[in-house]
């Protein structure tokens, strides 16, 4: 028998094929800001795949809710027109015809009562029509502001009440506040109109196939637990880099900054995935609480430790004047503090990762889009190759990519062909789509599917939006005090400020590069 050549896939199994073809439970979806870009470019999308998928029962309707200037007829087009411009396969016509006929509108703003009045008589006709049992999910597309009024409007309409068994459950999506006052604020808001488990809060990298994987990747297989610790891990470093500016978000970036934005949500994310301890079980408190362990167990950074533990930059004009810099965008004010890119060294007070740095970074307008963890193990304990230049021996390192290209890497030292000792860094490497193929997805069908049916292991809990801000609290309050302290620039499309590679050269150490 022939040799399996090693990057032939042994196992080929579409993931749609290899789970059971389950659908979610009967609802209406109530889409509230049904004209913006989300519901275009990645809701209608992500319904699409799972209407393919046969993951929509025939009990479901879409109801959209938005301040617009069309009528039903016209949401209808422009939900066939999204579907054509934004499915990975241009929208086959019965898919979009199945669900074009059971999408209705309202237009109205979310402070007119009569408007909210009309939603609550038709969603009740139209779970009739459509025998959805009662249940309806509610996905706030909206703009933060509404994020605690428009549930309030809706709960005192009686619109979230659980009445004979059904479910009334709400989507939002980050940023679940500003600081932790404002989380804080928002959850207890919340709490008193809707039950914890009626509240799904999305951080969308949870719907990342490849985020989900890390898990699969740590528990599924026996071989990278046992040296996932301190005593084999030098460091791990997250990386979560876009090419892409601040594009035309200035009003809500200019107040967020690439810190508040990314990192005590995204970024920790990969942190809690790659360093939390296997939960008991896949039921959402289990894994939840594991989570939440990593973040209780992150050290805050202190205003003292800033200077050591914290880089912060901006990108300016790229060296070639492909694009301009952050001051010189659309609404951006000329003089603006704001950070583009940060880094952070953080540590786990836990007895697995005691003394093992996290170093995380991410900015807009770096060399290419990048999203990765890599484990840097430690140095083999002698070495035994004199003549080899100590400095040309790499660590071993494993690198999970996340995006654009889905995969998992692993470098190492390997002898150069010839009579001499001379060692070469090597990487074997496992693409995603050589076993799976391209698999296309918005990355928000798991998400809400998961929603439809009650399971909410991927989505945040109020206590770990909370917990997440304590990291960080100190060091976003000084910088709200301090706004231009320390704050460095980079070019546009370079690799970051190098004050950042100085962060982990002092350690003796460097970054995995970017892409
Ligand atoms: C969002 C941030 O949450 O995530 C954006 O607000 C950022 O600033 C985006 O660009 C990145 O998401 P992704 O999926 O492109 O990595």
């Amino acid at each position: 028998m022939a040799d399996t050549p090693v990057n032939t896939p042994v196992v080929t199994i579409p993931a749609q094929e290899a789970s059971s073809l389950r659908a979610s439970d009967p609802c209406v979806f109530v889409i509230l800001g049904a004209s913006g870009d989300l519901t275009k470019r990645l809701l209608l999308p992500a319904l699409y795949n799972l209407a393919q998928q046969k993951r929509l029962p025939e009990n479901f309707a879409i109801l959209g809710y938005a301040l617009a200037d069309y009528d039903e007829e016209g949401f209808r087009q422009k939900l066939a027109g999204a579907l054509h411009e934004f499915s990975c396969d241009g929208g086959r016509p019965e898919l979009v015809e199945w669900i074009r006929q059971r999408s209705y509108f309202i237009n109205s703003d979310f402070e007119n009562p009569e408007g909210l009045a009309t939603l609550k008589s038709r969603l009740a006709e139209i779970d009739k029509k459509y025998g959805a049992g009662g249940n309806a999910l509610f996905y706030l597309a909206t703009i933060p502001r509404f994020f605690l009024e428009l549930p309030q409007r809706l709960a005192a309409l009686g619109l979230l009440r659980q009445d004979n068994g059904c479910w009334r459950r709400l989507i939002i999506e980050k940023p679940f506040g500003r600081d932790r006052a404002t989380a804080r604020e928002l959850n207890l808001g919340l709490a008193k109109i809707l039950g914890e488990d009626q509240i799904y809060r999305i951080d969308h990298y949870l719907g990342k196939e490849t985020v989900q994987n890390i898990l699969a990747f740590r528990f599924a297989n026996g071989i990278f637990e046992p040296i996932w610790n301190r005593r084999y891990i030098d460091n791990v470093q997250i990386t979560v880099a876009e090419a892409v500016g601040v594009e035309l978000r200035a009003a809500y970036y200019e107040r967020f900054g690439a810190l508040r934005d990314m990192v005590p949500n995204h970024v920790f994310q990969l942190v809690e995935l790659t360093a939390m301890e296997p939960p008991i079980s896949f039921e959402a408190n289990a894994v939840r609480n594991e989570q939440m362990k990593i973040l209780e167990a992150l050290q805050w950074i202190e205003p003292e430790n800033i200077s050591e533990c914290i880089v912060r930059g901006q990108y300016t004009r790229a060296n070639d004047g492909s694009a301009v810099g952050y001051r010189e965008e659309p609404g951006v004010k000329p003089d603006s503090n704001t950070e583009t890119y940060v880094a952070l060294e953080l540590h786990l007070d836990n007895w697995r990762w005691a003394g093992v740095p996290f170093y995380v970074r991410t900015g807009k307008r770096l060399t290419r889009r990048d999203t990765e963890i890599t484990i840097r193990f430690r140095r083999a304990p002698m070495q035994l190759f004199r003549e080899t230049d100590i400095s040309r021996l790499s660590p071993n390192a494993l690198t999970l990519q996340i995006q654009p290209a889905e995969g998992v890497q692993l470098t190492f030292d390997a002898k150069v062909p010839g009579p001499e000792m001379q060692l070469g860094h090597v990487a074997m490497h496992f693409a995603y789509a050589d076993y799976f193929g391209d698999v296309c997805r918005t990355g928000y069908e798991t998400l809400l599917y998961d929603c439809m049916l009650g399971d909410a292991t991927l989505f945040r809990r109020a206590d770990m939006v909370e917990t997440a801000w304590n990291a960080v609290e100190p060091a976003v309050e000084y910088f709200d005090a301090h706004p231009g302290e320390g704050l460095v620039t980079y070019p546009a499309f370079s690799a970051g400020p190098k004050e950042a590679d100085h962060m982990l050269n002092r350690a003796g150490r460097n970054w995995h590069a970017i892409g």
